[in-house]
């Protein structure tokens, strides 16, 4: 699947490579942010704080030079529960798998940190999203009315027990999309 070529990429049938995300891909992660949560993106330094943060990864996917998405997990050292910060595709780009494998590259790095689950929270209207989380095992765990402002679009709150008895609920969800 990280091999698949992206049509409509500047370059088509190269493969999809996944690395770390560093400040140089500021700009670009920006350009995809703006684009890809209009109402309520970061800003480029709450975005520049995500991506140096000793408690976060962040993974980019890259098709040639160009940036096709990012996605970001905050797994705090010695915590057990970790959370999906944001993900997100480039439109001309989506549904070619690259969603999946960033969220399986997360999935596998809390894993490699010792936690024990991954919590989300994702927007009511966000059905393909939803279907990703759940394809991988996240379950809804309750809804945050209105969360999403300035529209107030409920937040469906979602975990993912990745080994041992399941938690309850912590404090780890705020911030995360
Ligand atoms: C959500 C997002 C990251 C998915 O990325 P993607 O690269 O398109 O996802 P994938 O190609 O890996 O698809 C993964 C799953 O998503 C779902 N999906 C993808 N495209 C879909 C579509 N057009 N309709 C319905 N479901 C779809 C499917 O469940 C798919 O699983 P499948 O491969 O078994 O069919 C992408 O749509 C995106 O960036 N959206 C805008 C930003 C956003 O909403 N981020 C999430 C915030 S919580």
């Amino acid at each position: 699947m990280s091999a698949a070529p992206v049509a409509g990429a500047q370059e088509v049938g190269a493969p999809v490579v996944y690395t770390p995300a560093t400040p140089a891909h500021l700009d670009a992660i920006m350009a995809l942010e703006t684009a890809s949560f209009v109402q309520d993106a970061w800003s480029r330094e709450m975005m520049h704080d995500e991506l140096t943060s000793i408690h976060n990864e962040y993974s980019v996917a890259m098709v040639g030079a160009r940036l096709v998405g990012y996605a970001g997990l905050r797994a705090p050292e010695r915590g057990r529960e970790a959370d999906v910060q944001t993900i997100a595709v480039a439109e001309d780009a989506r549904g070619r798998g690259i969603g999946r494998a960033l969220m399986e590259r997360m999935l596998a790095q809390a894993r490699a940190r010792g936690m024990r689950e991954v919590f989300l929270e994702v927007r009511a209207d966000n059905p393909v999203a939803q279907g990703l989380y759940r394809s991988l095992g996240f379950t809804q765990l309750g809804v945050r009315a209105g969360y999403y402002q300035p529209e107030g679009i409920d937040a469906i709150v979602m975990r993912a027990v990745l080994g041992g008895e399941p938690a309850a609920m912590g404090a780890g969800t705020e911030g995360a999309r």
